[in-house]
């Protein structure tokens, strides 16, 4: 395992001033967000829409890292340029997810768990060869109430801990830097203090599961979620109040070692997605926080895309505009629009 180059290649992740785009939906999620659009979801409107996004101009100049989905890695552009090809000629790293989706938790069938250990290895192997620099796996935590007890059990997020470590031990040995996604979801009806002792107790498992499993913590990035009121609980919270909570998290829980932190949106709006990454950043943190956003990115450049060629030019604008306003953010110098 070469540390020194996972962890360049993690610097470069979190590079002050970039983040990363998440586009790395499956084609099911693929699918729903196009129909939503009003855009037929077809292997060939897939890449299109893939293609609008990773064409856009300049985009490099804000963004790291893109990550793909197995479909994407594999596709080229109508030019008949692999993507692979376009983004590291932009200057981006090109990653990919090697999870395969959540399955119920055998008994505790609300909770979730994640698939995709099984031939990692060679499927890790495979990526590398193809032009692949990192890697993410995303497991999702729940919380709630089921059948009288509360959930997340510690059982759910030992498992997707464990799970977590195994897959980034195998990232780290296949060369490939691992992102390590444990997310809690955000549209309970739980308070942001819930959120935020959830968070604590996930983070602790896992950095205590990774460091069990000899994952070299410098040549990681950690993408999980801010700590956040349940969309349904009512309660509001200030870009602010929502920084004190997540960094107080951080503060107790994340190791000196952890290079940076690349949040995911989980279906915050793209505006509070990124005012709450700036007061994040309003002062220096020991790690580098950034974002890896997937809809607070997305949802601008699609909703102006809808499927039209003439529009690529208005739907990249809209993309590199939100690409700068985070990269904005990860420096805390924001300004709301
Ligand atoms: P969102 O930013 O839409 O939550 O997506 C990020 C991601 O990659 C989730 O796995």
């Amino acid at each position: 395992m070469d540390v020194a180059k996972l962890n360049e290649v993690a610097k470069k992740l979190v590079a002050p001033g970039k983040g990363i785009l998440a586009a790395d939906e499956s084609v099911a999620t693929a699918t729903k967000k196009l129909e939503k659009a009003g855009v037929p979801s077809t292997e060939e409107s897939r890449r299109d829409y893939r293609q609008m996004l990773l064409t856009t101009p300049g985009l490099g100049e804000y963004i790291s890292g893109v990550i793909l989905f197995d479909e994407t890695i594999r596709q080229k552009t109508a030019g008949g340029r692999s993507f692979v090809d376009v983004l590291t000629a932009a200057g981006i790293l090109p990653g990919i997810k090697v999870d395969q989706g959540t399955k119920e938790m055998e008994g505790s069938p609300e909770e979730k768990v994640t698939k995709g250990l099984e031939g990692l290895p060679e499927r890790l192997a495979e990526y590398a060869k193809m032009g692949a620099k990192f890697a993410k796996w995303r497991a999702v935590i729940t919380i709630g109430e089921f059948a009288g007890r509360r959930i997340p059990t510690d059982a759910n997020i030992r498992k997707n801990a464990k799970d977590l470590a195994a897959y980034a031990k195998m990232a780290q040995e296949a060369g490939l830097v691992p992102i390590v996604e444990p997310e809690v979801l955000m549209d309970g009806a739980n308070t942001m203090a819930v959120c935020a002792e959830v968070s604590t107790r996930v983070l602790t498992a896992l950095f205590k599961e990774l460091k069990n499993a000899g994952v070299a913590i410098e040549g990681i990035v950690l993408k999980t979620n801010m700590a956040v009121p349940g969309k349904l609980s009512g309660e509001k919270a200030t870009p602010a109040q929502v920084a004190e909570a997540t960094l107080a998290v951080f503060n107790a829980v994340l190791p000196k070692e952890l290079l940076g932190q690349a949040f995911l949106s989980g279906g915050q709006n793209d505006v509070e997605a990124t005012a709450n990454l700036d007061a994040m950043n309003s002062k220096p943190q020991p790690w580098k926080l950034t974002f890896s956003y997937g809809r607070a990115l997305q949802d601008a450049p699609l909703k102006a895309w809808v499927g039209k060629p003439e529009n690529i030019p208005a739907a990249q604008s809209a993309l590199l505009k939100r690409a700068k306003m985070n990269s904005l953010a990860t420096l805390g110098k924001y300004q709301r629009e």
